[in-house]
């Protein structure tokens, strides 16, 4: 089983809007998924709740610790044992032992971000708090950041967030636009890859970038069902190798030096 952990200690950033579309993006692909909710409100429970009868099965954890519980007590949540891929969506506020046990089970670890400063603050900490308390630096997961709700994609606010991930070497992978499509699979219980295509082409393509690099780490686990992907990978790789040949020799034949190659 693969675990991809959704993650930010700051409210709000987008972890449940990721968590769920990731979960029935998986779903779709016919890979049996589950999602395990940390959050106590408990809103990725509340979106399988209505999530339609004909649409791929989830299942959902409620890993919540009860009122008063120390956070340990949501080792009694459980998945089925054939789970493929089990998406973990942490609550608002993550830190110390809770933290520690969600990097332990995660294998790849997203962290969306909201634009504002005080978001991109927050997040910059939190990465901090990840590295030196969590545990990420010894753990085997893979991580990310993903900026959400982006209103202007020109926008010079990243800025200093990028250059604090591209000094600890964590790729910035893509930027998810704030639109109301993602509002409207919320309610219906869905993901933006299950809704009509033609009316959430630009979700659909924000959120590839994200796919890519995560199925890109394990490129032959479920080859069948995301094979599509997976040519589109290899496409897009012949292609670039085929342009930079082109360019090699477009770029020799105009500076002449053609004619010292056989
Ligand atoms: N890309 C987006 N476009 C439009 N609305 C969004 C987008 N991402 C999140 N939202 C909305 O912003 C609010 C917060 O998002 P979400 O619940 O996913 O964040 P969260 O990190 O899970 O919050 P919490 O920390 O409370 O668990 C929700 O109402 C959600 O529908
Ligand atoms: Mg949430």
């Amino acid at each position: 089983m693969l675990s991809i952990l959704v993650i930010n200690s700051k409210g709000g950033s987008g972890k449940t809007t990721l968590a769920t579309n990731l979960a029935a993006y998986y779903a779709s692909k016919k890979i049996l998924t589950a999602i395990m909710d940390y959050d106590p409100q408990g809103s990725s429970i509340q979106w399988l709740r209505v999530r339609p009868d004909d649409a791929q099965k989830i299942h959902g954890a409620n890993a919540a610790p009860a009122k008063g519980a120390v956070p340990l007590r949501s080792t009694h949540a459980w998945v089925p044992l054939e789970t493929e891929i089990m998406i973990i969506d942490a609550p608002a506020g993550t830190k110390g032992l809770l933290l520690q046990e969600l990097v332990r089970k995660a294998d790849f670890i997203v962290i969306p971000v909201a634009p504002s400063a005080i978001d991109i603050h927050a997040t910059a900490d939190f990465i901090k708090e990840l590295f030196l308390f969590g545990g990420a630096r010894t753990s085997r997961a893979k991580i990310a950041v993903v900026a959400n709700r982006v209103r202007n994609s020109a926008s010079p606010v990243y800025g200093a967030l990028e250059r604090f991930l591209n000094s600890l070497k964590l790729p910035f992978l893509a930027r998810i636009s704030d639109s109301e499509n993602y509002l409207h699979a919320v309610e219906k219980g869905l993901g933006v890859f299950e809704m009509e295509a033609a009316a959430t082409v630009t979700e659909r393509q924000e959120l590839m970038p994200m796919l890519k690099w995560l199925n890109g780490q394990f490129p032959n686990r479920f080859a069948a069902r995301l094979e599509d992907k997976v040519q589109d990978l290899e496409g897009s790789r012949k292609f670039a190798a085929f342009r930079t040949g082109m360019q090699n020799v477009t770029s020799l034949i105009t500076t002449g030096k053609f004619r010292n190659y056989p």
